[in-house]
């Protein structure tokens, strides 16, 4: 299979083909993952809390994205890998550079991910002169978890979603190549993707993004009980990991996910 680039995914944006996505933090998985199509592996600082055990994302250092970031790329074969700069990872331009050339240099990360709006733009633009691939994350930020205090629906009300339609297109002209929305209501998450000519890739942001992810452990049905309403069990009903994934991806593309009953508004 050709492998996917970043341009590849701008064309499915164009053509209007839905991106299918999940976070993925070894090689079995990765290949798994390979084999059923998912267009987009996230190596997400989100295994602090699924492998980890950790509460939040905070604990995350840059030495253990960079592992599961090479893991991953073993195993992967034609999908794209975007890795994330983990908490303080961007809390300065040196540091966000130092991160990025371990992520793509020892870990072999094809994208980098930064969560963050304005205070984030100098370093996007840089790194993307740099010839680094950058995705944005704006909407729900789990790495300012501890300073938001909790895990809250973000751009419900105007000046926040004026905020993040203000911020998506400051990323977008800063040279981000492509943006996760968290936790945002539909109708602006629609609204961002259809002005920005970059992909957009919802989670818990409604059915109108260029395309879905979910963290691969929730989708699995590894966590009853504590997985997010906007999230959904795949498995079930199913006897391998393999259909869950293949369901998961003609669920994406048919846009049958998310349904109402999983999306704000
Ligand atoms: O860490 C992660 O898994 C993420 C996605 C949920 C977008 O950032
Ligand atoms: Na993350």
């Amino acid at each position: 299979a050709v492998p996917i680039s970043v341009s590849s995914l701008a064309a499915m944006k164009s053509r209007g083909e839905r991106i299918v996505s999940l976070t993925c933090y070894d090689a079995t998985f990765a290949r798994l993952l390979d084999g059923a199509g998912v267009d987009l592996m996230l190596v997400g600082d989100s295994l602090g809390m699924v492998l980890q055990g950790h509460r939040t994302t905070v604990p995350v250092t840059l030495d253990q994205m960079v592992y599961h970031t090479a893991c991953v790329m073993r195993g992967c074969e034609r999908a794209l890998v975007v890795a994330d700069l983990p908490f303080l990872a961007c809390a300065t331009l040196d540091r966000a550079i130092d991160g990025a050339a371990r992520l793509m240099q020892e870990g072999g990360a094809q994208v980098v991910k930064i969560e963050g709006g304005a205070p984030m733009l100098e370093i996007v633009r840089h790194l993307s002169e740099q010839g680094v691939p950058v995705c944005a994350h704006l909407g729900l930020m789990p790495q300012s978890v501890n300073r938001l205090g909790g895990y809250r629906y973000q751009g419900r009300d105007h000046a926040s979603a004026e905020a993040i339609r203000h911020e998506a297109l400051a990323l977008q002209d800063a040279g981000a190549v492509m943006l996760v929305l968290e936790c945002v209501p539909e109708a602006l998450a629609g609204e961002i993707s259809r002005t920005l000519s970059m992909p957009v890739i919802g989670i818990g942001a409604g059915a109108e993004c260029d395309g879905q992810v979910l963290v691969l452990h929730d989708m699995l049905g590894l966590n009853p009980g504590r997985s997010p309403s906007f999230s959904r069990d795949f498995m079930a009903g199913r006897d391998s990991v393999a259909a869950a994934v293949a369901a998961y991806a003609a669920a994406v593309r048919e846009g049958t996910f998310p349904s109402s009953a999983e999306t704000i508004y």
